[in-house]
């Protein structure tokens, strides 16, 4: 728990700057990380940046997978996940743009996008350190409430809670948020070296409170981080409330 959002934010960044420092990654054992879009995670970014910058780390053989991307958008929508991460992160750093992957929401099929995401990940040798948010809802990526915990990466139609959250990136009309998205499931997430997900504000807390409190359930989809032998969850104070 720490005081305020960039506090916490600042814990994971460096926290993550670590990870990558003791690994030492080469271009023959890179260090592969997975990525969420979202508020939560921009000051992560930003602090990644920053101390990119400074000089004290590179990502030259990291290697990165994103949770998810919505069905429809093209690429350079304005509210694609692929535009936010070029313009948070991937556009300031280091990072070979081949080591980048990111679903393509545009495949001609959206099904055999998801098996060959699988694969592609198994290829890179797994995922060492999946880094993640909350949905106000209790999911993570996008595996709304009612998923399978042992959910692969998917096409998957998003929940009203979710169209209504992320509405305030759609000129506040939720009508205007795409109804699918494709998502690495609860299973891509598990199969992870390492969990590390970021909550923070009070309109989290009831949410956190259910998947950290209660038990391992398929509505809550975060809950199944209980089954994950190292797993952490960062939150601020605010995001507490409830526990
Ligand atoms: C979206 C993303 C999730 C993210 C959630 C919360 O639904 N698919 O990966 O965790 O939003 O985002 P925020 O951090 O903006 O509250």
């Amino acid at each position: 728990v720490r005081d305020d959002a960039a506090t916490a934010a600042k814990y994971v960044s460096d926290y993550i700057v670590d990870r990558i420092t003791v690994f030492a990654p080469t271009p023959e054992r890179t260090f592969v990380l997975g990525l969420p879009t979202g508020s939560s995670p921009e000051g992560v970014y930003n602090n990644l940046v920053q101390r990119h910058k400074a000089g004290n780390i590179s990502f030259k053989h990291v290697v990165t997978f994103n949770m998810d991307e919505y069905v429809g958008l093209p690429r350079e929508h304005p509210q694609s996940y692929h535009t936010f991460m070029y313009k948070h992160f991937f556009s300031h750093i280091d990072i070979n743009p081949a080591n980048i992957h990111i679903l393509n929401n545009n495949a001609p099929d959206l099904d055999a996008e998801c098996i060959a995401y699988e694969e592609k990940i198994k290829r890179a040798g797994g995922i060492e350190l999946f880094l993640g948010g909350m949905g106000d809802d209790g999911h993570i990526a996008f595996n709304e409430p009612g998923s399978s915990l042992a959910s692969r990466t998917r096409i998957k139609t998003l929940a009203p809670s979710t169209l209504q959250a992320n509405s305030r990136f759609f000129a506040h009309n939720p009508s205007a948020v795409p109804r699918m998205a494709l998502t690495v499931g609860i299973a891509t997430i598990l199969a992870a070296r390492e969990v590390s997900i970021l909550v923070t504000g009070a309109h989290k807390a009831l949410a956190l409170q259910k998947c950290v409190e209660e038990g391992v359930n398929h509505m809550w989809t975060l809950s199944a981080l209980q089954m994950h032998a190292r797993a952490m969850i960062v939150v601020d104070e605010e995001a507490t409330v409830e526990l």
